[in-house]
Order: C-alpha cells, then sequence, then structure tokens
C-alpha cells in the first residue's frame, strides 16, 4: 500500500484494529476524568452515602449551583461505570424519565482516601500539570535535548525541581510512600534477608515508608533513610530509625 492510498476499515480484523487504535487515543480521558470526579468529591459522598444517588443528587449535595452540573456529571459518571469504577443501575425519576443512579464499584476503593493504598496520589502526581507538561515537549527531547523532557521544561531534573516546588514535593513524596507501602508489604510475605542482616539502608528511601515497614517486622535491625534533604525533612519517625 502506498501512503497516497486511502485508508479504509473493511475487513473484521480491521475493525478491531481501528476500534484498539481508537481507545489509544482516547485513554487519558478515563484517568483525567477520575481525577475530576475525586477533586469534585464526588467518590467521598457516594462512599459516605447509603444508597446510590443520581447525578442531581450529587450536584444538589455538592452545592454545585450550576444548573448544567447535573448533566455533565452524568456524562462523567456514565464513563467511570462502565470502568467499573462506579455501580450504575436504571431507574426512572418521578416523572417517569430514565436516570442513573451511581454507587462506588470494585475499584474505586484504592481512590477514596488518601491514605495506605490508595491510587489517589499517585494519580494526582502522574497527571499534575508539572508532570503532564513534560510530555508535550517528548519529542524535542530527542532531537535537541538529553532525552528528559522533564529537564528540558524545567531545566532542572526532577529530584532537583521537587526542592523548588513544596506543593508537587509533597504530592510525589506522599505518592510513593502509598505506592511502597503495597509493594513493600508484598515484598515482605515472601523475602528473608532482613533476618540475619543488622542495619538496612534504603538509599532513596523517599519519606521512609518502606524502612518503617521492614523495622515493624524485624525489629532487631538498625534502619538508616537515605535521601535528598527536602525529603528527609518531612520524613518519618519511628523506633529503630
Ligand atoms: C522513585 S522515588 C522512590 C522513593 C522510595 N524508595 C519509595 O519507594 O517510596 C526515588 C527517590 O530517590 C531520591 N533521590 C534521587 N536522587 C537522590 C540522590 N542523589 N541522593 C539521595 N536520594 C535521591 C528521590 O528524592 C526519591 O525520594
Amino acid at each position: 500500500m502506498s501512503l497516497d492510498e486511502t485508508l479504509a476499515v473493511t475487513t473484521a480484523q480491521e475493525d478491531e484494529e481501528y476500534l484498539f487504535a481508537f481507545k489509544q487515543n482516547m485513554i487519558s480521558c478515563v484517568p483525567l476524568v477520575l481525577k475530576a470526579t475525586i477533586e469534585l468529591g464526588i467518590l467521598k459522598l457516594l462512599f459516605e452515602s447509603s444508597a446510590q444517588l443520581s447525578s442531581t443528587q450529587i450536584a444538589s449535595r455538592l452545592s454545585i449551583k450550576n444548573p448544567g452540573a447535573g448533566g455533565t456529571i452524568d456524562r462523567i459518571l456514565r464513563l467511570l461505570a462502565s470502568f467499573s469504577f462506579l455501580s450504575c443501575t436504571l431507574t426512572q425519576d418521578k416523572a417517569g424519565r430514565p436516570e442513573r443512579m451511581y454507587g462506588l464499584g470494585p475499584l474505586s476503593k484504592y481512590y477514596v482516601s488518601e491514605e495506605g493504598a490508595s491510587m489517589a496520589p499517585w494519580l494526582r502526581l502522574i497527571f499534575d500539570e508539572v508532570s503532564l507538561r513534560s510530555w508535550f515537549y517528548l519529542k524535542d527531547a530527542v532531537i535537541q535535548g538529553e532525552g528528559d523532557p522533564f529537564k528540558l521544561v524545567n531545566d532542572a531534573t526532577l529530584f532537583d525541581y521537587t526542592g523548588t516546588d513544596p506543593r508537587y514535593n509533597n504530592h510525589f513524596n506522599n505518592s510513593m510512600k502509598c505506592m511502597s507501602t503495597v509493594f513493600m508489604g508484598k515484598i515482605m510475605d515472601t523475602y528473608h534477608g532482613f533476618e540475619n542482616a543488622k542495619t538496612v539502608v534504603d538509599v532513596g528511601g523517599g519519606v521512609g515508608e518502606c524502612l518503617k515497614l521492614i523495622l515493624s517486622k524485624h525489629p532487631h535491625l538498625r534502619g538508616i533513610n537515605f535521601d535528598l534533604p527536602h525529603v528527609v525533612k518531612n520524613g518519618l519517625s519511628y523506633p529503630g530509625n
């Protein structure tokens, strides 16, 4: 096929490929919509509600005065329901019109809180404006930079930049802490290398969450958490550290 030929979607296999390609174009909508839903307080509201809620009820309980909000919230929540973040039941309103009622779904438990195994801080970090901006310069980083779009945009590496932006630094450290809780917990279930050690040094240990988990399971250890000054100044303090 030449580049001048008009592309067509004709065979069943091309149908599949075309749909797959289409999904790749749209895939960033899901986390961005989820982020807005968290920021609006909708997940927390659904968590606190004993029953499913309609988009109109959600807008009202969040005291959103914009008359068009219910319609937009419904479109937002429909998307999240189709990706199993929410549950959705079709009912009728008082006038007999179809109405969708929403509740938390299987995946939403990972986004309701900001602590423990929550994914919310990580989502906020990945889709923070500071993180996103670099993606627009990936091509430029390949052509003219050192291959690091973050450095090209911010004139600093990620870890130097976090030292200059306390808001982003907090986001970064908190999201690392939440992810580490899960991964380190799993590693601790099967790894036995700490049993005969005396001292453990976590190099680039962030605010010390991994070390905290290790020391809580192996209290005989002495732990040293090594990281940059703007990270350790917010570090955790606990016995053995
Ligand atoms: C991907 S994070 C991992 C954090 C932590 N290990 C965790 O799992 O939560 C990498 C860490 O390395 C730290 N780091 C980067 N450069 C460093 C350096 N030159 N000296 C010490 N720490 C550094 C960063 O501040 C950051 O906390």
